[in-house]
């Protein structure tokens, strides 16, 4: 498994997008779409679109965004759909063909801070969902969507912040290191240790990781910074209960693709002792749909100015 290599059938992002995020389960699955339907409309709403545009889906994955423009949208929109990865282009591109939209769309392989290949002013708007998360430099992805966009163009951004989430790891260790572990039973050194594989638990981690060293604040900074005017940040938080009510399902899906599955550090990072008892405290909680999540999204809208 490779994280970007044109040759693979498949790599970090695809495993996750397509398999891991829904544990390959029907029900999970089909919650999951109904949901991701929702955020693909709420980031084309910001957009503003018309037929006859075109839109650049950044970081299109298996073409959330664009797909469902072309559907909304008709036959004379045009989508320039980017990725790192080869294995989701390549998925991406089949499924459009299969759907009869493919000369519609175009499909490159960029990093988002780096859209080379793609002209200056070319395109009607940017949408992105979900992707600045895991690009190292988000201020010049940011100058690469005003770069792109012609004068009054858009941008409309949905990202996760899963900063909360570390600094929910950071707490956690911070109280397990004042607590005996000696034999192995105090369930929250054992649930340290899974978030702690998932999200980074110190500030230091927390400040040179990606997904955690930034905030919905940092967004409109960066939109400032690359120039973009009439800049709008909405940050939503949703608490309720958590879709996974199933151990197996659960133990198969991991929350970013950089995050192993609580199966898998359950099975690398636990005894034998320490997996019985975490499941024996933990799985009736699953099972009897007594879990919260919260999640965090941060929408910005942005022009880029016409002078
Ligand atoms: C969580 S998925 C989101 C996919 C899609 N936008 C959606 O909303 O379903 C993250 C996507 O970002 C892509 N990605 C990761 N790093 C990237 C980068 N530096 N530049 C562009 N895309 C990147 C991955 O390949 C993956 O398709």
């Amino acid at each position: 498994m490779n994280q970007c290599n044109p040759q693979a059938q498949s790599d970090i992002w695809s495993d996750w997008l397509l398999h891991t995020r829904h544990a390959d389960d029907p029900l999970q699955e089909q919650n999951l779409r109904a949901r991701l339907q929702q955020y693909a409309d709420r980031v084309l709403d910001g957009a503003e679109l018309f037929t006859g545009m075109t839109l650049a889906d950044i970081g299109t994955g298996d073409g959330l965004i664009g797909f469902r423009a072309i559907e909304r949208f008709g036959p004379f929109l045009r989508v320039l759909m980017t990725d790192i990865s080869a294995p989701l282009l390549g998925h991406t591109e089949a499924v459009a063909r299969l759907n009869g939209i493919v000369e519609q769309c175009t499909f490159l392989q960029r990093s988002a801070e780096s859209l080379d290949g793609v002209e200056g002013a070319s395109v009607d708007a940017v949408a992105t969902r979900a992707v600045l998360a895991y690009v190292a430099d988000k201020a010049a992805a940011l100058r690469e969507f005003h770069r792109i966009l012609k004068p009054g163009g858009r941008l409309s951004i949905a990202e996760p912040i899963m900063r909360d989430d570390a600094i929910e790891a950071c707490s956690l260790r911070k109280m397990v290191e004042g607590m005996p572990d000696k034999a192995g039973d105090n369930f929250f050194h054992l649930l340290h240790r899974w978030k702690a594989a998932q999200f980074p638990d110190t500030e230091e981690k927390m400040s040179t990781n990606p997904i955690a060293n930034y905030g919905e604040r940092d967004l409109v900074r960066f939109a400032l910074e690359a120039g973009f005017t009439d800049v709008h940040m909405e940050f939503h938080i949703d608490v309720r209960p958590t879709e996974f009510n199933s151990w197996p399902v659960l133990l198969d899906t991991s929350p970013h693709p950089l995050a192993p599955t609580l199966g898998e550090i359950l099975a690398e990072k636990f005894t034998e002792d320490e997996r019985r008892f975490f499941e024996s405290v933990y799985r009736p909680q699953v099972e009897s749909r007594l879990l919260l999540t919260a999640e965090r999204t941060a929408y910005l809208t942005a022009v880029k100015a016409r002078r």
